[in-house]
């Protein structure tokens, strides 16, 4: 069927080509997946690669969801309806840009689990059992029993990790255990310690680059000259993290280093191909020593990428500059793109309903947890979102500085009800000179996590605070309540009118469409935050930093006539309204 020789590919026994492409289904709503996989097939691409990510699908151990924006098994038959061969790149773990790499926050909870990505007991019969759910969808798509999945990826650029050959050895012949008979492939940089830490004995490595094709080549010939080349990340563009760049990349730059790789008779998947976006709270992290996991940084909502077609679904200068190379290449004629969908009107929505999150702990927060140091957000069973941790500080006092050791990520500071600042990790950790006047103070702290590392030593990141400390001194007994925030949050809400008072505010308003199209929302005047559409979550803002300005609104998430609009405003704003545009602002 498809086999892998030192000579290249070879389909039913005919070298094959590998002009593949990376859009994650998780990324792109279903209704959109067929126009954007007809897009790379325009741009003269032939197979599709996707990652899958195990916390999408496993939010909870034991709990499956393969529907919607998970549906891996529609998105198969999507690809292969749209003429195109596949690549998957399955779990454990994949980087990626999302939250934790792919791994599921719970994995941080179960105190058996003590190393992560490695032959860990606790760690590899969560892996078993989640490939029990997992495998036997990929495998039916295997090119083996009439589908287009081609080869299935192993782990992804484990050599940047771990020296675990065994632990890679385990999930290979889980794979094959479980009905994957096609190849099997690594990938990883293109460095001796990446290549000689990453790849597994018999199984072809493949290696990951944005320019230099030809040495990159050297390298993976030189230590494994049985492989053929490959290039299964095109790095054509580059994420962004708030408060940093946005990263672009001249798309004629791209289009010499793609026509680089196919020159030297490689095969080629294309990071990304379409990006999509980080929906919800899955945006992951990064810190910026790898090598430690100190300076966290996370990353935004879009994953546009800059990469050829855009995060709309729209053609750039890098799609004719990629179509013009790739064709010189393809053995059939390409298709035309197609068209975006249509825009909404430019217009602005005035959001007058409000409650503020304090006053309506009841509707979106867990019950109260009472614990001497507080717990952490993965101890009190929440992935993603905000906890307010109460505590008391004795008194008369002070003033001593505040000091909250080990934060992830951000925290709002309350005092007997009154702001008294914002802490950020790797920042500011401290708020000076708090005095208590009475018998004691209400101590509030509202914790936000930003998304879990993704890559590098920071990788398993727990979310929520370590130690506080007043002056050197630890505060003990605390109740934490924690607000799980992702799609339908908003639902649970009871709207009014938000009087005075401290902390973050549910804004609700409504947009009127004639026909569901695209746009993008525009927060101008609000700081930091989430926005739901219909109960959708797209994602977090943060207009104060950018660099992203805009959220892309992708048509199937409205329905014609009235359309809900609910931001979670963390720091407060001008006025409450959003501007619905007609161009992205990605800084
Ligand atoms: C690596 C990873 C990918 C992604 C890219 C950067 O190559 O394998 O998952 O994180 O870096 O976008």
């Amino acid at each position: 069927m498809f086999q892998i020789s030192p000579g290249g590919f070879f389909l039913g026994g005919r070298p094959l080509r590998l002009l593949s492409g990376a859009l994650h289904y998780f990324r792109v709503l279903p209704e959109q997946w067929p126009h954007r996989l007809r897009m790379l097939r325009a741009m003269g691409l032939n197979t599709v690669e996707t990652y899958v990510p195990w916390n999408l699908h496993e939010p909870r151990p034991g709990e499956y969801d393969f529907t919607g924006l998970a549906d891996l098994d529609r998105f198969l038959h999507a690809t292969r309806k749209a003429g195109l061969h596949a690549i998957v790149r399955p779990s454990p773990y994949i980087c990626a840009e999302w939250e934790n790499g792919g791994l599921p926050w719970w994995l941080l909870a179960d105190r058996e689990v003590r190393a992560l990505r490695c032959r860990d007991p606790a760690y590899l019969a969560h892996v078993d059992s989640w490939f029990d759910r997992l495998i036997p969808i990929v495998a039916t798509h295997q090119v083996t029993r009439g589908g287009n999945v081609l080869m299935v990826q192993i782990e992804n650029e484990y050599g940047s990790f771990g020296t675990d050959t065994r632990y890679l050895e385990h999930l290979a012949a889980g794979l094959r255990a479980r009905g994957i008979d096609v190849p099997l492939f690594t990938s990883d940089g293109p460095d001796d310690f990446f290549l000689t830490g990453g790849t597994v004995p018999g199984q072809p490595a493949t290696v990951n680059f944005g320019s230099r094709a030809a040495e990159a080549f050297r390298t993976l010939h030189r230590l494994r000259p049985d492989d053929p080349a490959m290039c299964m990340e095109f790095w054509c563009g580059w994420f962004d993290h708030w408060g940093a760049e946005h990263a672009v990349r001249d798309p004629e730059d791209a289009a010499r280093a793609l026509e680089e790789i196919l020159a030297a008779g490689a095969s080629v998947n294309v990071y990304m191909a379409h990006g999509g976006t980080n929906f919800s709270t899955w945006a992951g992290a990064n810190t910026e020593d790898p090598a430690t996991g100190q300076r966290y940084v996370p990353t935004v909502t879009s994953y546009d990428y800059d990469a050829p077609i855009d995060e709309r679904g729209g053609v750039t200068d890098k799609f004719l500059a990629f179509r013009a190379v790739l064709k010189g290449y393809a053995d059939v004629p390409l298709p035309d793109p197609l068209p975006p969908a249509p825009l909404l009107p430019v217009s602005s929505v005035e959001l007058n309903q409000s409650v503020r999150l304090l006053d309506a702990l009841d509707e979106v927060a867990g019950a109260a947890v009472w614990a001497p140091q507080p717990p952490s957000f993965e101890e009190l069973g929440i992935g993603h979102g905000l906890v307010l941790y109460t505590s008391r500080i004795p008194g008369p006092r002070g003033p001593y500085p505040l000091t909250l050791q080990g934060l992830a990520d951000r925290a709002h500071v309350f005092l007997d009800g009154r702001p008294a600042g914002v802490l950020e990790r790797d920042a500011t950790e401290a708020v000076d000179g708090v005095a208590v006047v009475g018998a004691h103070a209400r101590l509030e702290l509202l914790v936000e996590s930003m998304g879990r590392v993704n890559y590098g030593m920071g990788l398993g990141d727990r979310k929520g605070v370590g130690k506080v400390l007043h002056t050197q001194q630890m505060l003990h007994g605390w109740t934490a309540r924690a607000v799980e925030l992702g799609h339908g949050t908003p639902d649970r809400l009871t709207w009014g009118t938000a009087g005075e008072g401290p902390g973050p505010v549910f804004h609700r308003g409504f947009l009127d469409v004639e026909e569901p199209a695209d746009g993008y929302l525009a927060l101008p005047g609000w700081s930091k935050g989430y926005v739901w559409v219909n109960g959708f979550c797209l994602g977090r803002y943060w207009e104060e930093r950018g660099p992203q300005r805009t959220l892309y609104l992708p048509w199937p998430l409205l329905r014609e006539g009235r359309n809900d609009i609910v931001v979670l405003e963390l720091d407060g704003c001008a006025r409450p309204v959003v501007q619905l545009r007609d161009s992205p602002d990605l800084g």
